[in-house]
């Protein structure tokens, strides 16, 4: 097991020269270039760009779902570009938490065993997962829903399920993938405080895609994926 994110660094994830491209026939699509971005522990960053700017692949390398041709990412003291696969897969259930925009419940699990899934895999103990579950899903809202079947809740239900077994394991890292996306306005205007307030409350490190302004303006900074690279914005 690789050694966990440092507590109390300034730094939660650094990414350096980052490069990824795909074949595609005979042509080589250049997704990422040299990709390079700092950030805090405890900061909550939107990460925008057009369709097809690399958004989902970047988040797919900082969680070592997917390995880049070059660069490195860092989270806390660990590389996790240098670790093998089953290592990464380890770092990545320890220490991450991902949001998605069609959710990604598993529909043969209720409420709460979606939760507490990641614990178990964690090797934590059954009345321990069951119990910070429970306790998750009371935060967020969804007391007396445990085990409701997923698919029996609504679109902003599902997605706070979703962001409880982010939650759950108490990661330093939440990678939020356009997690409204899929919502309508109103529903999204409800699920995202309460994400950001999560993330803000543990002092987690947020990343989240958006292609919504309304989102880019709640976050401390926004980092512009164009032609391969991060281009920070100046805020206001
Ligand atoms: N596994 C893959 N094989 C081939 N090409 C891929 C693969 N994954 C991504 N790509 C290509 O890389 C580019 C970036 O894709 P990516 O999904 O990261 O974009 P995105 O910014 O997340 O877009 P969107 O906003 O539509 O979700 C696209 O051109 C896509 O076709
Ligand atoms: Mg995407």
């Amino acid at each position: 097991m690789a050694p966990p994110p440092t507590p109390g660094e300034r730094r939660l994830l650094r990414i350096r020269g980052l490069t990824r491209s795909f074949r595609e026939g005979t042509r080589v699509h250049r997704v990422l270039e040299q990709a390079a971005a700092c950030i805090g522990t405890g900061e909550v960053v939107a990460i925008t760009g057009r369709s097809g700017s690399g958004k989902s692949t970047l988040l797919n390398l900082i969680s070592g779902i997917d390995a880049p041709e070059s660069g490195s990412v860092c989270i806390g003291a660990t590389e996790v570009t240098a670790l093998g696969e089953p290592q990464r897969t380890l770092f990545r259930r320890a220490h991450i938490g991902f949001v998605y925009q069609f959710f990604n419940l598993i529909p043969t699990l209720d409420v709460i065993e979606n939760v507490r899934l990641v614990m178990e895999l964690n090797g934590a103990r059954a009345g321990e997962a069951q119990e910070r579950s429970r306790a998750v899903l009371a935060e967020l809202g969804l007391a007396g829903r445990e085990r409701s079947a997923v698919d029996q809740l609504s679109g902003g239900e599902q997605q706070r399920v979703a962001i409880a077994r982010a939650l759950v394991h108490r990661p330093a890292l939440l990678l939020a993938d356009e997690p409204t996306g899929n919502l309508d306005e109103a529903t999204a205007a409800e699920v995202l405080p309460v994400l950001l307030a999560a993330a803000r409350t543990r002092g987690a490190t947020l990343l989240i895609v958006t292609h919504d302004a309304a989102v880019a303006a709640l976050a401390d900074r926004v980092l512009e994926l164009r032609d391969g690279q991060l281009h920070e914005h100046a805020r206001a």
